[in-house]
């Protein structure tokens, strides 16, 4: 039986480091650290992220500043939005809540944001910084991801890792965050041939699908860490993972919940970072 790693009781712990950072920095700078969220149109998925940010950013002890725009927003106002609160010095993070109306290009809005506000670490020249081993602001939820790995205990170093899914936010990212540790990376993904014997090889295993219980027991090395970033909800309107957990936890030695998991951990991730540009922005 794999050991659960508990995403919601570490997460709680780093937001807990962050508001003791914040209080012991009392009035030293004059304000506090200060988080901007966007959020354009109705999408009830963003809606519920977006109120959890906001919800840790003040449990922390941050300002939070919420913008909500109507989903008929113009490419060109959220851009000068974006703008105004780059010159803004009250202002240390920018977060664009994604996905974005499809009138609106993503990219465009993401480079639009001041490199030293970007605390997803989404705009090109963090990405950049990201591979070619520079100093930069790392994406919350391969971060967070990095962390939960560490928490059992396992060394990264020499070991086997998996990468199932390739996208920008998570699997390209966790893949070099995991490189940079030494792990020696595959990335896997949906045109990857005979996906189960890729996976078995796996002593560390990410699964960034978003196919619902994707992965099951018998696709994963006994004792391996298996960490499900899915959140998906199947046909009895149930939330689970990309991992099939009920099957996977027999043989997985340490294995995330859906929820629980990787979720709470990318909002953590996000107040440390969002600290680390005031910091960053008082120097
Ligand atoms: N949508 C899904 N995940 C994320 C994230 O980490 N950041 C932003 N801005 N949007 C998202």
């Amino acid at each position: 039986m794999g050991q659960i790693i508990d995403g919601k009781a570490i997460s709680a712990a780093i937001k807990d480091e962050v508001r003791d950072k914040i209080a012991q920095t009392g009035d030293r700078y004059g304000r506090k650290p200060c988080l901007c969220v966007i959020i354009v149109g109705e999408n009830p998925a963003s809606q519920v992220y977006v109120r959890n940010k906001v919800k840790a950013a003040e449990y922390v002890g941050m300002t939070s500043l919420k913008i909500a725009l109507p989903e008929d927003t113009s490419e060109a106002e959220l851009l000068g939005r974006i703008r105004e609160l780059n010159a803004d010095p009250g202002v240390d993070g920018i977060l664009v809540q994604l996905p974005l109306p499809r009138h609106i290009n993503e990219e465009k809005v993401i480079d639009t944001i001041s490199q030293a506000k970007d605390v997803d670490g989404f705009h090109i020249l963090n990405v950049g910084s990201l591979w070619t081993g520079k100093r930069c602001i790392q994406p919350c939820t391969p971060k967070g991801i990095l962390h939960l790995i560490r928490s059992t205990g396992i060394d990264i170093q020499g070991k086997r890792a998996v990468v199932v899914g390739r996208s920008n936010i998570v699997g390209k990212p966790v893949a070099k965050l995991l490189l940079d540790a030494n792990a020696t990376v595959t990335i896997a993904h949906s045109r990857t041939p005979d996906l189960a014997e890729v996976t078995r090889q796996a002593d560390i295993l990410v699964v960034a699908v978003g196919r619902e219980r994707m992965v099951r027991g018998e696709m994963i090395k006994p004792g391996a860490v298996v960490i499900d970033v899915g959140m998906n909800r199947d046909a009895e309107g149930k939330l689970c993972g990309d991992v099939d957990f009920d099957s996977a936890e027999k043989v997985a030695g340490w294995i995330t919940p859906v929820p629980g998991g990787v979720g709470p951990m990318t909002i953590a991730m996000l107040m440390q970072n969002t600290l680390e540009c005031f910091f960053a922005h008082n120097e």
